[in-house]
């Protein structure tokens, strides 16, 4: 039987530091973390002082490895300036601690953004994609073994990115000239990149997209009932569809390319998925 890491330390030391309870957390991916250097009156505080969250003992480049809490947009967020990923070695249930530790602080709302290879036809590196919907081919599940309290046993899965909130992220998307699409993201284990077999394998699955992060994270989220939104920055074709052969730095170049407009969505939607148009209170 498999028993989650308890949260109760981790709790206590960040209700400690952060005194404003976050509303929303933002799990920033591969490149596209700059966003928490935005964040108004900044609690940061990196990963490895926090008691039960993973130790690493490497950093990745582009992985900064930073909870910052604050204000963006007038709303309460805390963000994970990078985040832990199955394919380094955690169990599921390192990997989505954070979370539950989150949640328990009150956050209600998960915004997450990844790098993922692109496999739908005519997609481009840079394009953006809102996750309609997701294919677990990890293998894994954080909510295997004990049930957590406060979570269910046989969470519903019929909308793990909240309908709502993507309708919230289109019209955002449309105010600020900012091309998007939606699309199904699988998500593998890595951490080797896909063969070309294993991508025509995911297309003829529904697959639009695909990476090695957010299920995890996701999946705690609604057993929990917070409501999630996820992001995809495409960073390459999916292996055989470019020519190319793909590499970290060409997916850490391109988020860093996208990264303004991706910011900028961010910006756009958090309000509205935080319930709190400001922007609309501020014109009344
Ligand atoms: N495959 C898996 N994960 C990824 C990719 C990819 O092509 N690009 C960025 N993350």
């Amino acid at each position: 039987m498999t028993h989650p890491a308890p949260i109760h330390d981790t709790v206590h030391f960040l209700r400690e530091r952060i005194t404003r309870a976050p509303h929303a957390v933002l799990v920033l991916g591969s490149g596209l973390g700059g966003l928490a250097d935005e964040i108004e009156d900044p609690v940061a505080i990196p990963f490895d002082q926090i008691p039960g969250f993973p130790r690493r003992t490497q950093e990745l480049a582009g992985h900064a490895g930073r909870l910052v809490a604050g204000r963006l947009e007038g709303v309460e967020v805390a963000a994970m300036q990078g985040r832990f990923h199955l394919y380094e070695g955690w169990s599921p249930a390192d990997v989505a601690l954070p979370v539950r530790a989150l949640a328990a602080l009150g956050a209600e709302v998960m915004l997450l953004t990844n790098a993922a290879g692109g496999l739908r036809p005519g997609m481009q590196p840079g394009d953006l994609m809102l996750m309609a919907d997701h294919i677990n081919l990890m293998w894994k599940n954080p909510l295997a073994g004990q049930v957590v309290p406060g979570e269910q046993r046989f969470p519903d899965m019929s909308d793990p990115y909240d309908r709502g909130f993507r309708a919230e992220a289109e019209a955002a998307a449309l105010e600020l000239g900012i091309p998007i699409t939606q699309g199904v993201y699988a998500a593998l284990l890595g951490p080797s990149y896909e063969t070309p077999a294993e991508i025509r394998m995911l297309g003829r699955l529904g697959a639009d997209a695909v990476g090695m992060s957010t299920v995890p994270e996701v999946l705690v989220a609604r057993a929990m009932g917070m409501k999630c939104l996820g992001i995809s920055c495409i960073t390459n074709l999916a292996a055989g569809l470019g020519g190319a052969v793909l590499s970290h730095d060409e997916v850490m170049e391109v988020g860093a390319r996208v990264r303004d407009r991706l910011a900028a969505l961010v910006r756009g939607v958090l309000p509205r998925v935080a319930g709190l148009n400001l922007a609309s209170e501020a014109a009344a």
